[in-house]
Protein backbone atom coordinates (compact mmCIF):
# COMPACT_ATOMS: atom_id res chain seq x y z
CA UNK A 1 0.00 0.00 0.00
CA UNK A 2 0.66 3.82 -0.24
CA UNK A 3 1.33 5.23 2.89
CA UNK A 4 1.67 8.79 4.29
CA UNK A 5 3.76 8.76 6.85
CA UNK A 6 2.97 12.03 8.43
CA UNK A 7 6.08 12.56 10.91
CA UNK A 8 7.71 9.92 9.56
CA UNK A 9 10.86 11.63 10.53
CA UNK A 10 10.17 11.34 14.23
CA UNK A 11 11.04 8.55 16.96
CA UNK A 12 8.03 6.55 16.48
CA UNK A 13 7.75 7.64 12.94
CA UNK A 14 10.62 6.35 11.39
CA UNK A 15 10.52 3.08 12.82
CA UNK A 16 7.23 2.68 11.48
CA UNK A 17 8.79 3.54 8.18
CA UNK A 18 11.41 1.17 8.28
CA UNK A 19 8.92 -1.38 9.27
CA UNK A 20 6.70 -0.52 6.33
CA UNK A 21 9.22 -1.06 3.76
CA UNK A 22 10.19 -4.47 5.72
CA UNK A 23 6.49 -5.39 5.20
CA UNK A 24 6.48 -4.36 1.51
CA UNK A 25 4.28 -1.07 1.78
CA UNK A 26 5.53 2.36 -0.01
CA UNK A 27 5.75 4.87 2.47
CA UNK A 28 6.16 8.73 1.99
CA UNK A 29 6.98 10.48 4.44
CA UNK A 30 5.60 14.19 5.63
CA UNK A 31 7.41 15.88 8.16
CA UNK A 32 8.43 19.35 9.00
CA UNK A 33 11.17 18.30 10.85
CA UNK A 34 10.54 20.90 13.70
CA UNK A 35 11.39 17.67 16.02
CA UNK A 36 12.13 15.47 13.17
CA UNK A 37 15.57 14.13 11.75
CA UNK A 38 15.73 14.56 8.35
CA UNK A 39 18.80 11.38 8.88
CA UNK A 40 16.05 9.40 10.24
CA UNK A 41 14.43 8.43 6.58
CA UNK A 42 16.38 7.10 4.06
CA UNK A 43 17.42 9.72 1.56
CA UNK A 44 16.12 7.60 -1.61
CA UNK A 45 12.44 7.92 -0.13
CA UNK A 46 9.79 10.36 -0.92
CA UNK A 47 9.71 13.21 1.46
CA UNK A 48 8.26 16.10 2.32
CA UNK A 49 9.18 19.02 4.07
CA UNK A 50 5.41 20.29 4.88
CA UNK A 51 3.13 21.20 7.43
CA UNK A 52 0.31 18.53 8.11
CA UNK A 53 -1.47 21.28 8.75
CA UNK A 54 -0.97 22.70 5.27
CA UNK A 55 -4.13 21.64 3.39
CA UNK A 56 -3.61 22.25 -0.24
CA UNK A 57 -0.19 20.53 -0.32
CA UNK A 58 -0.81 17.30 1.69
CA UNK A 59 -4.34 17.03 -0.66
CA UNK A 60 -1.63 17.60 -3.58
CA UNK A 61 0.80 14.82 -1.68
CA UNK A 62 -2.46 12.70 -1.35
CA UNK A 63 -3.40 12.47 -4.93
CA UNK A 64 0.52 12.78 -6.37
CA UNK A 65 1.54 9.77 -4.45
CA UNK A 66 -1.91 7.90 -4.87
CA UNK A 67 -1.79 7.52 -1.51
CA UNK A 68 -4.12 4.37 0.60
CA UNK A 69 -3.37 5.33 4.25
CA UNK A 70 -2.35 8.14 6.50
CA UNK A 71 -0.53 7.47 9.67
CA UNK A 72 0.11 10.37 11.64
CA UNK A 73 2.57 10.48 14.31
CA UNK A 74 3.22 14.49 14.39
CA UNK A 75 2.22 15.75 17.73
CA UNK A 76 3.73 17.55 20.68
CA UNK A 77 4.07 15.20 23.42
CA UNK A 78 5.82 16.78 26.12
CA UNK A 79 3.14 16.37 28.83
CA UNK A 80 5.00 19.80 31.35
CA UNK A 81 4.86 21.86 28.63
CA UNK A 82 0.91 20.89 27.41
CA UNK A 83 -0.02 22.36 30.50
CA UNK A 84 2.35 25.39 30.40
CA UNK A 85 1.53 26.21 26.49
CA UNK A 86 -1.62 24.65 25.65
CA UNK A 87 -2.45 26.40 22.68
CA UNK A 88 0.75 24.92 21.10
CA UNK A 89 -0.72 22.00 21.72
CA UNK A 90 -4.43 22.45 20.51
CA UNK A 91 -3.55 24.33 17.50
CA UNK A 92 -1.38 21.81 16.12
CA UNK A 93 -2.86 18.30 17.50
CA UNK A 94 -5.82 19.36 17.47
CA UNK A 95 -6.56 22.12 14.70
CA UNK A 96 -3.65 21.03 12.00
CA UNK A 97 -5.27 17.22 12.45
CA UNK A 98 -8.41 18.56 11.81
CA UNK A 99 -7.05 20.51 8.32
CA UNK A 100 -4.94 16.86 7.23
CA UNK A 101 -8.29 14.83 7.94
CA UNK A 102 -10.54 17.18 5.63
CA UNK A 103 -7.33 16.85 2.86
CA UNK A 104 -7.87 13.71 3.36
CA UNK A 105 -11.64 13.46 3.33
CA UNK A 106 -11.22 15.99 0.58
CA UNK A 107 -8.89 13.30 -1.70
CA UNK A 108 -10.94 10.82 -0.99
CA UNK A 109 -8.44 9.09 1.31
CA UNK A 110 -10.45 7.16 3.82
CA UNK A 111 -8.06 5.09 5.85
CA UNK A 112 -6.30 6.09 8.67
CA UNK A 113 -4.07 5.28 11.96
CA UNK A 114 -3.90 7.35 14.73
CA UNK A 115 -1.11 7.82 17.78
CA UNK A 116 -2.93 7.80 20.72
CA UNK A 117 -1.53 7.84 23.95
CA UNK A 118 -2.48 6.30 27.15
CA UNK A 119 -2.36 9.63 28.63
CA UNK A 120 -5.57 9.89 27.36
CA UNK A 121 -6.61 7.62 30.86
CA UNK A 122 -5.34 10.06 33.03
CA UNK A 123 -5.00 8.15 36.77
CA UNK A 124 -6.98 4.97 35.97
CA UNK A 125 -9.18 4.11 38.27
CA UNK A 126 -8.10 0.25 37.71
CA UNK A 127 -4.80 -1.53 36.97
CA UNK A 128 -3.99 -2.75 34.07
CA UNK A 129 -5.53 -0.32 31.71
CA UNK A 130 -7.93 -1.71 29.28
CA UNK A 131 -9.56 0.02 26.93
CA UNK A 132 -13.11 0.00 27.98
CA UNK A 133 -11.96 1.99 31.10
CA UNK A 134 -12.95 6.28 31.09
CA UNK A 135 -10.86 8.35 29.47
CA UNK A 136 -9.99 11.57 31.85
CA UNK A 137 -7.17 13.00 30.76
CA UNK A 138 -4.61 15.33 33.04
CA UNK A 139 -3.06 17.58 31.16
CA UNK A 140 -3.52 19.25 27.54
CA UNK A 141 -1.68 16.63 25.87
CA UNK A 142 -3.94 13.54 26.61
CA UNK A 143 -6.45 16.11 25.90
CA UNK A 144 -6.02 16.84 22.14
CA UNK A 145 -5.18 12.76 21.80
CA UNK A 146 -8.87 11.95 23.16
CA UNK A 147 -10.41 15.34 21.16
CA UNK A 148 -9.05 13.59 18.25
CA UNK A 149 -9.82 10.47 18.79
CA UNK A 150 -13.70 11.66 19.55
CA UNK A 151 -13.38 13.84 15.72
CA UNK A 152 -12.31 10.37 14.52
CA UNK A 153 -15.31 8.46 15.73
CA UNK A 154 -17.62 11.63 14.57
CA UNK A 155 -16.05 11.33 10.84
CA UNK A 156 -16.26 7.46 10.65
CA UNK A 157 -19.63 8.36 11.31
CA UNK A 158 -20.46 11.07 9.08
CA UNK A 159 -17.88 9.92 6.16
CA UNK A 160 -17.16 6.41 6.07
CA UNK A 161 -13.58 7.05 7.23
CA UNK A 162 -11.76 3.99 8.80
CA UNK A 163 -9.61 4.03 11.26
CA UNK A 164 -7.74 2.70 14.31
CA UNK A 165 -6.34 4.96 17.15
CA UNK A 166 -3.74 3.37 18.93
CA UNK A 167 -2.62 4.16 22.68
CA UNK A 168 0.83 3.81 23.08
CA UNK A 169 2.08 3.15 26.57
CA UNK A 170 6.03 4.05 26.77
CA UNK A 171 7.43 4.01 23.58
CA UNK A 172 11.33 3.06 24.18
CA UNK A 173 14.18 1.10 22.15
CA UNK A 174 15.84 1.21 18.69
CA UNK A 175 15.96 -0.28 15.36
CA UNK A 176 17.44 -3.98 15.80
CA UNK A 177 20.43 -2.95 13.39
CA UNK A 178 21.18 0.31 15.82
CA UNK A 179 20.77 2.67 12.33
CA UNK A 180 18.18 4.98 14.10
CA UNK A 181 16.94 5.47 17.59
CA UNK A 182 15.12 7.84 20.09
CA UNK A 183 17.03 11.74 20.03
CA UNK A 184 14.58 13.99 21.17
CA UNK A 185 15.79 17.94 21.78
CA UNK A 186 15.32 18.61 24.67
CA UNK A 187 15.62 14.69 26.34
CA UNK A 188 13.02 13.59 28.73
CA UNK A 189 12.79 10.56 28.62
CA UNK A 190 14.06 7.81 31.37
CA UNK A 191 15.73 5.57 29.13
CA UNK A 192 18.12 7.78 27.03
CA UNK A 193 18.84 10.05 29.90
CA UNK A 194 19.80 6.78 32.31
CA UNK A 195 22.00 5.74 29.28
CA UNK A 196 23.66 9.19 29.00
CA UNK A 197 24.07 9.22 33.03
CA UNK A 198 26.12 5.98 32.52
CA UNK A 199 28.45 7.10 29.70
CA UNK A 200 29.23 10.64 31.61
CA UNK A 201 27.55 12.23 28.49
CA UNK A 202 24.83 13.62 30.82
CA UNK A 203 24.71 14.64 34.57
CA UNK A 204 23.65 11.99 37.39
CA UNK A 205 20.13 11.03 36.59
CA UNK A 206 17.14 12.36 39.39
CA UNK A 207 14.55 9.75 39.97
CA UNK A 208 11.25 11.71 40.44
CA UNK A 209 10.21 10.42 43.53
CA UNK A 210 10.99 7.65 45.78
CA UNK A 211 7.28 7.60 47.53
CA UNK A 212 5.02 6.26 45.40
CA UNK A 213 2.78 3.23 46.21
CA UNK A 214 4.72 1.61 44.30
CA UNK A 215 6.97 -2.20 45.18
CA UNK A 216 10.15 -0.04 45.87
CA UNK A 217 9.03 3.45 45.96
CA UNK A 218 9.10 5.11 42.25
CA UNK A 219 6.76 4.99 39.37
CA UNK A 220 5.90 1.51 37.25
CA UNK A 221 5.82 1.95 33.69
CA UNK A 222 4.94 -0.26 30.84
CA UNK A 223 7.87 -0.05 28.08
CA UNK A 224 6.98 -0.83 24.82
CA UNK A 225 9.69 -1.93 21.89
CA UNK A 226 8.98 1.02 19.54
CA UNK A 227 8.86 -2.21 16.61
CA UNK A 228 6.53 -3.72 18.69
CA UNK A 229 4.17 -0.70 18.35
CA UNK A 230 5.08 -0.15 14.22
CA UNK A 231 3.91 -3.94 13.71
CA UNK A 232 1.04 -3.04 15.22
CA UNK A 233 -0.04 -0.23 12.88
CA UNK A 234 0.56 -2.65 9.50
CA UNK A 235 -1.18 -5.40 11.21
CA UNK A 236 -4.48 -3.24 11.11
CA UNK A 237 -4.49 -2.26 7.86
CA UNK A 238 -6.70 -5.09 6.35
CA UNK A 239 -9.58 -4.29 9.30
CA UNK A 240 -9.49 -0.66 7.82
CA UNK A 241 -10.61 -2.02 4.16
CA UNK A 242 -14.26 -1.64 5.94
CA UNK A 243 -15.79 1.81 5.63
CA UNK A 244 -16.83 2.71 8.85
CA UNK A 245 -14.19 0.74 10.80
CA UNK A 246 -13.62 2.52 14.45
CA UNK A 247 -10.78 0.92 16.14
CA UNK A 248 -9.07 1.24 19.65
CA UNK A 249 -6.34 -0.17 20.69
CA UNK A 250 -3.87 -0.50 23.77
CA UNK A 251 -0.17 -1.19 22.87
CA UNK A 252 1.70 -2.44 25.98
CA UNK A 253 3.35 -5.32 27.04
CA UNK A 254 1.27 -5.87 30.42
CA UNK A 255 4.73 -5.53 32.37
CA UNK A 256 5.18 -2.92 34.78
CA UNK A 257 8.92 -1.73 35.50
CA UNK A 258 10.41 0.65 38.20
CA UNK A 259 12.36 3.65 37.73
CA UNK A 260 15.02 2.03 39.56
CA UNK A 261 14.16 -1.30 37.47
CA UNK A 262 15.28 0.70 34.28
CA UNK A 263 18.31 1.32 36.39
CA UNK A 264 19.23 -1.62 37.09
CA UNK A 265 18.65 -2.22 33.49
CA UNK A 266 20.96 0.22 32.01
CA UNK A 267 23.51 -0.79 34.40
CA UNK A 268 23.43 -4.45 33.53
CA UNK A 269 23.44 -3.71 29.40
CA UNK A 270 25.54 -0.75 29.45
CA UNK A 271 28.26 -2.72 32.05
CA UNK A 272 28.43 0.75 33.58
CA UNK A 273 27.05 2.14 37.32
CA UNK A 274 23.95 4.73 36.49
CA UNK A 275 24.56 7.99 38.80
CA UNK A 276 21.52 9.04 40.00
CA UNK A 277 19.86 11.03 43.03
CA UNK A 278 16.29 11.02 44.26
CA UNK A 279 14.52 14.22 43.71
CA UNK A 280 10.53 15.18 44.60
CA UNK A 281 8.06 13.80 42.18
CA UNK A 282 7.31 15.31 38.80
CA UNK A 283 3.97 16.89 38.55
CA UNK A 284 1.53 15.24 36.49
CA UNK A 285 3.28 11.68 37.07
CA UNK A 286 1.01 8.46 37.48
CA UNK A 287 2.26 6.08 40.37
CA UNK A 288 1.63 3.22 37.72
CA UNK A 289 0.53 2.83 34.20
CA UNK A 290 0.44 -0.37 32.33
CA UNK A 291 -1.62 -2.15 29.80
CA UNK A 292 -3.91 -4.98 29.40
CA UNK A 293 -3.50 -5.26 25.41
CA UNK A 294 -5.77 -8.52 24.85
CA UNK A 295 -7.45 -6.77 22.70
CA UNK A 296 -4.80 -6.33 20.12
CA UNK A 297 -3.10 -9.57 20.54
CA UNK A 298 -6.71 -10.73 20.00
CA UNK A 299 -8.00 -8.80 16.93
CA UNK A 300 -4.61 -8.13 15.18
CA UNK A 301 -2.50 -11.19 16.47
CA UNK A 302 -0.41 -8.54 17.74
CA UNK A 303 2.75 -10.71 19.77
CA UNK A 304 5.17 -7.84 21.00
CA UNK A 305 8.70 -9.12 20.02
CA UNK A 306 10.13 -7.67 23.24
CA UNK A 307 8.44 -8.12 26.30
CA UNK A 308 11.11 -7.30 29.22
CA UNK A 309 13.11 -4.30 29.69
CA UNK A 310 16.73 -5.88 29.06
CA UNK A 311 16.12 -6.46 25.44
CA UNK A 312 14.54 -3.15 24.76
CA UNK A 313 17.78 -1.42 26.64
CA UNK A 314 20.03 -3.22 24.71
CA UNK A 315 18.38 -1.95 21.01
CA UNK A 316 18.88 1.57 23.09
CA UNK A 317 22.20 0.61 23.72
CA UNK A 318 23.42 -0.52 20.26
CA UNK A 319 21.59 2.94 18.83
CA UNK A 320 23.74 5.13 21.43
CA UNK A 321 26.39 3.53 20.53
CA UNK A 322 26.66 4.10 17.01
CA UNK A 323 25.34 7.57 17.50
CA UNK A 324 26.41 8.66 20.80
CA UNK A 325 24.78 12.33 20.57
CA UNK A 326 21.88 11.16 18.38
CA UNK A 327 21.47 12.78 14.38
CA UNK A 328 23.33 15.17 13.14
CA UNK A 329 20.85 18.55 13.46
N1 LIG B 1 11.77 9.74 35.19
C1 LIG B 1 12.69 10.00 36.16
N2 LIG B 1 13.73 10.81 35.85
C2 LIG B 1 13.89 11.38 34.63
C3 LIG B 1 12.93 11.10 33.63
C4 LIG B 1 11.87 10.27 33.95
O1 LIG B 1 12.58 9.52 37.31
O2 LIG B 1 14.85 12.14 34.43
C5 LIG B 1 10.64 8.84 35.50
C6 LIG B 1 9.30 9.53 35.37
O3 LIG B 1 8.95 10.17 36.57
C7 LIG B 1 8.39 8.34 35.04
C8 LIG B 1 9.30 7.39 34.26
O4 LIG B 1 10.63 7.80 34.57
O5 LIG B 1 7.99 7.72 36.23
C9 LIG B 1 9.11 7.46 32.77
O6 LIG B 1 9.20 8.82 32.36
P1 LIG B 1 9.29 9.26 30.84
O7 LIG B 1 9.41 10.74 30.83
O8 LIG B 1 10.32 8.45 30.14
O9 LIG B 1 7.88 8.81 30.25
P2 LIG B 1 6.42 9.23 30.74
O10 LIG B 1 5.86 8.00 31.40
O11 LIG B 1 6.37 10.46 31.52
O12 LIG B 1 5.76 9.62 29.37
C10 LIG B 1 5.26 8.73 28.47
C11 LIG B 1 5.27 9.34 27.07
C12 LIG B 1 4.34 10.52 27.02
C13 LIG B 1 2.99 10.11 27.49
C14 LIG B 1 3.07 9.55 28.88
C15 LIG B 1 1.75 9.07 29.39
O13 LIG B 1 6.58 9.74 26.75
O14 LIG B 1 4.25 10.97 25.69
O15 LIG B 1 3.96 8.42 28.86
O16 LIG B 1 1.71 9.19 30.77
F1 LIG B 1 2.17 11.18 27.56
Amino acid sequence: MNVLVVGGAGYIGSHCVRQLIAAGHRPVVLDNLVYGHRDAVAPDLAFYDANLGAEATVGQILRDEKIEVVMHFAAFAYVGESVNDPLKFYFNNVVATLYLLHAMLDAGVKKFVFSSTCATYGVPQSMPITEALPQAPINPYGQTKLDIENALKALAHAHGLSFAAFRYFNAAGAYEDGAIGEHHDPETHLIPLAIDAATGLRPPLQVFGNDYPTPDGTCLRDYVHVDDLSRAHIAVFEKLATPGTALFYNLGTGTPTSVLGVIRAVEKITGKPVPHSFAPRRAGDPPALYADSTKAKTELKWTPKFTSIEPIVATAWKWHQAKPKGYAR
